[in-house]
C-alpha cells in the first residue's frame, strides 16, 4: 500500500491501537494474527530487537514476511536494534507499512526516515526515555510518526513513565497536524486517557491487551478509555 493510503487510513478513523507483538503466545502466533484481525485491530506493532541495542531478543525480517499475507492489517516494525540501515531493506522486503528506528541507534535518522518515504512507506522516529524531544527537532519534517516510549525499551510488561506525557505535549506543538503520535510502553486502562489528552493518537500497548482473554473487549475498552478523555 502506497504511504499515503497508510497515512489516510490510519487517521481517518480517529485514534488507533497497535497491539504489541512482542506480548502475543509465538507458539501460536497465526491464531494470535487471525483474533486480533478479527477484533478489529488496525495495525499490529512488531517489537524487532537485537540483543544489542536492547538488552532482549525477539525476530527480524524473515519472520514478519512469513506471517504478512495472513492479514491485512498494517504492520509496524519498532526497530529496536543497532545499525538498523543494515536490515532496513529485509523490514521494507517483508512489507510492514511503518518502519520505525530508534533516534539513539544511528548516527543520521535523518538519512533512514528518507530511505524508508523513498520506498513508499511511512517514516517513523523513536525516542527513548532519556531522550529529550529537542533533539529530533530538525528532524521532524522527516517523521510520518513519532513514537515515544514510555518504558526503557527491551521489555513488555513495565510501568509506564509519566515524563512521556510532557514529551507528548511538546511534540503536539512541534509536529505538522498529519504526523501521527504514537507512544510506546506501560499504555492499559489507567494511562491511555492521560496519553490522549497530551495528544498521542496511537497507542502500542501490550499486556493491557494480551494478558485478557476477550481481545475485541480489550480493544473497546481501551477505545472508550481515549474517548471518556477526548
Ligand atoms: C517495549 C516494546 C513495547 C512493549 C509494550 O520495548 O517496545 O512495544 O512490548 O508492552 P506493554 O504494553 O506491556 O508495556
Ligand atoms: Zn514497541
Amino acid at each position: 500500500m502506497h504511504r499515503q493510503d497508510v497515512l489516510k487510513r490510519l487517521t481517518r478513523q480517529g485514534p488507533v491501537i497497535a497491539p504489541s507483538m512482542l506480548k502475543c503466545d509465538f507458539g501460536r502466533l497465526a491464531a494470535e494474527i487471525d483474533a486480533l484481525t478479527s477484533a478489529g485491530a488496525m495495525v499490529m506493532h512488531w517489537d524487532v530487537m537485537d540483543g544489542h541495542f536492547v538488552p532482549n531478543l525477539t525476530y527480524g525480517a524473515p519472520v514478519i514476511a512469513a506471517v504478512r499475507e495472513q492479514t491485512g492489517v498494517l504492520f509496524d516494525a519498532h526497530l529496536m536494534i543497532a545499525e538498523p540501515e543494515r536490515y532496513l531493506d529485509d523490514f521494507l522486503a517483508a512489507g510492514c507499512d511503518i518502519v520505525t528506528v530508534h533516534y539513539e541507534a544511528v548516527a543520521d535518522a535523518g538519512a533512514l526516515l528518507s530511505k524508508i518515504r523513498e520506498a513508499d512507506r511511512l517514516a517513523g522516529l523513536a525516542i527513548n526515555p532519556g531522550t529529550p524531544v529537542e533533539a529530533l527537532t530538525g528532524m521532524l519534517p522527516e517523521c510520518d510518526l513519532v513514537l515515544v516510549m514510555s518504558v526503557e525499551p527491551g521489555f513488555g510488561g513495565q510501568s509506564f513513565q509519566p515524563g512521556a506525557l510532557l514529551k507528548l505535549r511538546e511534540l503536539k506543538s512541534l509536529v505538522s497536524a498529519g504526523t501521527i503520535l504514537a507512544v510506546d510502553g506501560g499504555i492499559g486502562p489507567e494511562t491511555i486517557g492521560p496519553c490522549a489528552e497530551a495528544g498521542a493518537n496511537l497507542f502500542v500497548v501490550g499486556s493491557a491487551i494480551f494478558d485478557r482473554p476477550d481481545y475485541q473487549a480489550a480493544l473497546d475498552d481501551l477505545t472508550a478509555k481515549i474517548q471518556a478523555a477526548a
